[in-house]
C-alpha cells in the first residue's frame, strides 16, 4: 500500500476528484488531507470521503521558515510516498521540498507561460488561442519542476464560464492518473 497526502487551501474539487477515483483502490490510500484555511471547503469534501483532516493555519507562524518545519513534522509520521499539492496557496520553502522523496503540484495553464498566481485568469486574458494544465514535479522554484503530464486545448471563443469548466474537466482527469502512474508502475 502506498500512502498519500493531499494539501489544499480552498473549495478541494481536486482533492474530490482524487479521493473518488481512489475509494476503492487496493494499492494507494490518501491517509491525511491537510490545509492551512481552517475555512476550506475541502474540509467538508475530505470528511465525506472519511479523510483524515489536519488543519496547520500558516497565520500562527512568524516565519515561513518555521511554518513549513512544523508542517513536515506533522506529516513525516502519515510517511507519505506522495505528497499532492491540490490548490494548495503556499510558497514552499526547502526545509519542506528537501525533506519529501515525491512532491507533485497541478498548475491551470501550460507551464512555462503563467507562472506563479491568477495563472487562470492570465492565461483567459492573454491572447494565446490554446490553453490548458499541467501536473509537475515540486522542486525549490516556484511552478518549474520537471512536466509529468500536461493537456491543452483550444480556447479560442470560450467565454470565461466555458474557459474554467474546461481545466476543471482537465485537472479532475488528469491528477488522478499521474498519481496511479507514479505509484503503481
Ligand atoms: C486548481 O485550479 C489548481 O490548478 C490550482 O488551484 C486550483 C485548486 O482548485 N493549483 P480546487 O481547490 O481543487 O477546486
Amino acid at each position: 500500500m502506498k500512502n498519500i497526502v493531499i494539501l489544499f487551501s480552498g473549495n478541494g474539487t481536486n482533492l474530490e476528484a482524487i479521493a473518488k477515483n481512489l475509494k476503492d483502490s487496493k494499492d494507494i490510500k490518501i491517509v491525511c488531507a491537510l490545509t492551512n484555511n481552517k475555512n476550506a471547503y475541502g474540509i467538508i469534501r475530505a470528511k465525506k470521503f472519511n479523510i483524515k483532516v489536519e488543519i496547520l493555519e500558516h497565520t500562527k507562524f512568524k516565519t515561513r521558515k518555521e511554518y513549513d518545519k512544523a508542517l513536515v513534522e506533522l506529516l513525516k509520521p502519515y510517511k507519505p510516498d506522495l505528497i499532492v499539492l491540490a490548490g494548495f496557496m503556499r510558497i514552499l520553502t526547502p526545509i519542506f521540498v528537501d525533506s519529501f522523496e515525491l512532491i507533485i503540484n497541478i498548475h491551470p495553464s501550460l507551464l512555462p507561460l503563467f507562472k506563479g498566481a491568477k495563472a487562470i485568469e492570465r492565461s483567459f486574458q492573454s491572447d494565446m488561442k490554446a490553453a490548458g494544465v499541467t501536473v509537475h514535479q515540486v522542486s525549490n522554484e516556484l511552478d518549474s519542476g520537471r512536466i509529468l503530464a500536461q493537456e491543452c486545448f483550444n480556447s479560442s471563443g470560450l467565454t470565461w464560464e466555458e474557459f474554467n469548466n474546461k481545466i476543471k474537466e482537465i485537472e479532475h482527469r488528469i491528477y488522478p492518473k499521474v498519481i496511479r502512474d507514479l505509484l503503481t508502475k
